[in-house]
């Protein structure tokens, strides 16, 4: 099929859906507040957010950012290899591998381009990677050339062992197993079994655990320290890797490790750390000043909790279908692709901002609205959002009743099966 074909099969869905009204991405937010936003003069209740600890608007987080911008200004001026590696990087980096509890971390310019550049430069062709299948793009984009590959049952570490074994067992494999695995899922929020994954290191001493703790770095563990400290599973896991995106209000991702060599390595290998500018000075000292606040306020992730466990029940008691995880995302399954469309338009024009995943993010069938709580979501706030979400799920009919209905009896398909979906390697 020639290029201009493909394209307009992408096309030519979103322009009925932009025709029909309901196309819901690519918002443009004109102002934010954090767990408010404005778009076209509108004010909307933000549910959907990455920014789980609601730093990007606090006011120590913001002067950090831009008094690093006097002092180092806007642009970093090169790769840090060259002329761009700043006396901030390192600390941050050392400030880091401390949080995590490792020796040493490497940063990188985005947590996809950590990923990429990492997985992208430490295997070889006689290597042997395991993913939960519904790991993220960026996990299998920096797979991209890895030649024995091969995926286990989502959060399954039965399914994972019989794979290595199967594997191992081949006479002549030589290489290295490295698992790959998210703490927090980020579709489905569902919470990596890490305990049990780090007990594969017992049945298999030469293992290596990859986690990608995008969203359980602020979010889970001893004051956000991520989702092995949660499992007291620190020491099993090779590489911990994680994103200033979310929890940590900033942009940039890192490799934490107590392999030093490795990481040595990695600094003068990992070709989008080498290729790319360094992380800019304000993007740098947001996330350490955020590293602060984590260390001194704890409570900021109890609240975060409090406030997931509080409108987990809620979504619960009014019948939706959601995935039950300690994660602030909450993914409510709403049915067709079309429906999860319409909703979220309603959804948009109620005052709430919060998106869908479609097939192939999701199992056909399932499409879902991805809610997210924040830790400083207001009371009136959340009060709303579930005043809505009562009406409208009575409206579209997506509560579990009123799916077993129309189904004539036979089960529905449930939130749970999420867990089946491939990663979000494409929206559309
Ligand atoms: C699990 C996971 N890993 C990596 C990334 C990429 O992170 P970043 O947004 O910092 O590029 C994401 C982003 O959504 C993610 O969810």
């Amino acid at each position: 099929m020639k290029l201009h074909e493909r394209c307009q099969k992408v096309s030519g869905i979103t322009r009925n859906l932009k025709d029909a009204g309901i196309y819901p991405y690519f918002r443009p937010i004109s102002r934010s507040w954090g767990t408010e936003v404005e778009v076209a003069g509108k004010r909307l209740v933000m549910i959907g957010s990455n920014d789980y600890l609601g730093l990007a608007h606090d006011a120590r987080v913001k002067e950090a950012a831009a008094q690093a911008i006097y002092s180092m200004g806007t642009g970093p001026g090169g790769s840090r290899f060259l002329s761009g590696n700043m006396a901030i990087h390192q600390n941050l980096e050392e400030r880091l591998a401390a949080f995590v509890g490792k020796k040493r971390a490497v940063l990188h310019v985005t947590g996809f381009s950590t990923n990429m550049g990492v997985l992208g430069c430490l295997l070889t062709p006689s290597d042997y990677v395991l993913c939960d299948r519904e790991n993220h793009a960026s996990i299998f984009a920096g797979l991209g050339g890895t030649k024995k590959m091969g995926t286990f049952v989502h959060n399954d570490a039965g399914s994972a062992s019989r794979k290595i074994a199967s594997e191992m067992a081949k006479p002549d494999f030589d290489g290295q197993v490295l698992l790959i695995t998210e703490g927090i899922f980020s579709m489905s929020g569902d919470v990596a079994v890490m305990d049990e994954l780090g007990a594969l290191k017992k049945q298999f001493p030469e293992l290596l655990i990859y986690l990608d703790d995008a969203h359980g770095l602020g979010v889970l563990g001893q004051s956000g320290r991520g989702t092995a400290n949660h499992f007291g599973v620190v020491e099993q896991c090779d590489f911990i890797m994680g994103t200033f995106s979310k929890a940590f209000a900033s942009i940039g991702g890192f490799i934490a490790s107590d392999h030093i060599d490795v990481l040595e390595y990695i600094q003068h290998q990992s070709r989008t750390q080498i290729f790319s500018a360094a992380l800019p000075a304000a993007s740098t000292m947001a996330a350490l000043a955020c590293i602060d606040i984590l260390e001194a306020e704890p409570e900021r992730v109890e609240r975060l909790h409090a406030i997931t466990t509080r409108m987990r029940n809620a979504y619960r008691d009014m019948g939706l279908r959601i995935t039950e995880s300690l994660s602030p995302i909450i993914p409510i399954t709403i049915g067709t692709d079309e429906k999860a469309f319409m909703f979220a338009q309603e959804l948009f024009e109620r005052g709430i901002f919060a998106l869908p995943a479609i097939y192939p993010a999701v199992p056909r069938g399932q499409a879902l609205i991805r809610t997210a709580c924040m830790s400083t979501h207001e009371d009136r706030q959340l009060e709303y959002v579930l005043d809505v979400m009562d009406e409208m799920a009575r409206k579209y009919r997506i509560r579990v009743q009123d799916q077993d209905e129309d189904s004539g009896g036979e089960e529905a398909v449930g939130a749970s099966s999420i867990a089946g979906a491939r990663s979000s390697q494409s929206l559309l």
